[in-house]
């Protein structure tokens, strides 16, 4: 059974983890969704219009009101701001499974942010909320994404043909990850 939390604050050695307000908004769309380079991995398109922005994280702020809304700006601690967005969706209450997703702003890629995120995160859904499984999927020209899960203790399970399409018409082979919190557990072990 899963403890849902809501989306309380994270902190990490370099990094806030904490919900997102309606004054993100024009950080979210100028460093990640409006940039395709972000896009082109995930399976939403790039913002064309603030608006678009706007409205997303509108829906994004209601979700707060449920505990079982779980999504995360990254800040940066030294008070150079929000580089990304990290969530927990997808809760699947008969097996306890849930799945996760990020992004990270192009400005700040491959300096372990994404890593240092996708960990606090991942200790969270165990640890505080109890979650059976955690899963992940990226496309296979996005290896960037496959190195954070491995990072974060995840197994890749195979590769999926043609798993999504994306908002350029491209089909995308993906690359399955998971880890259970019997694993974890024991990693966790293992590092003490
Ligand atoms: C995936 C993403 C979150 C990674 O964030 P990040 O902050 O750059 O991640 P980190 O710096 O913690 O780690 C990146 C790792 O990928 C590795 N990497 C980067 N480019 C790579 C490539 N082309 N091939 C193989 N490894 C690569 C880096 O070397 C690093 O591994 P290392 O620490 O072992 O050297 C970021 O690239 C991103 O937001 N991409 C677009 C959105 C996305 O892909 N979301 C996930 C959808 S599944």
């Amino acid at each position: 059974m899963i403890y849902f939390k809501g989306t309380p604050v994270l902190r990490t050695n370099r990094l806030n983890l904490r919900k997102l307000c309606m004054d993100d908004t024009q950080r979210a769309f100028d460093h990640w969704l409006s940039d395709e380079r972000i896009s082109d991995h995930r399976v939403s398109p790039a913002h064309k219009t603030i608006a678009e922005t706007h409205k997303r994280m509108e829906k994004t702020v209601d979700g707060y009101v449920s505990k079982e809304f779980c999504h995360w700006g990254i800040e940066l601690k030294d008070g150079s701001g929000l580089i990304g967005e990290i969530d927990l969706y997808d809760f699947d209450s008969s097996t306890g499974n849930c799945e996760v997703s990020y992004s990270i702003g192009y400005d700040w890629w491959n300096k372990g942010y994404g890593t240092e995120a996708l960990k606090a995160v991942v200790e969270f859904a165990f640890i505080h909320m109890n979650v059976h499984k955690l899963s992940a999927a990226h496309n296979t020209d996005n290896p960037a994404s496959g190195r954070i899960m491995e990072k974060a203790g995840m197994k890749q399970e195979g590769v999926i043909r043609h798993m999504i399409r994306n908002a350029k018409d491209q089909y995308k082979d993906c690359a399955v990850y998971g880890l259970l919190r019997e694993e974890y557990l024991l990693q966790r072990e293992g590092d003490v």
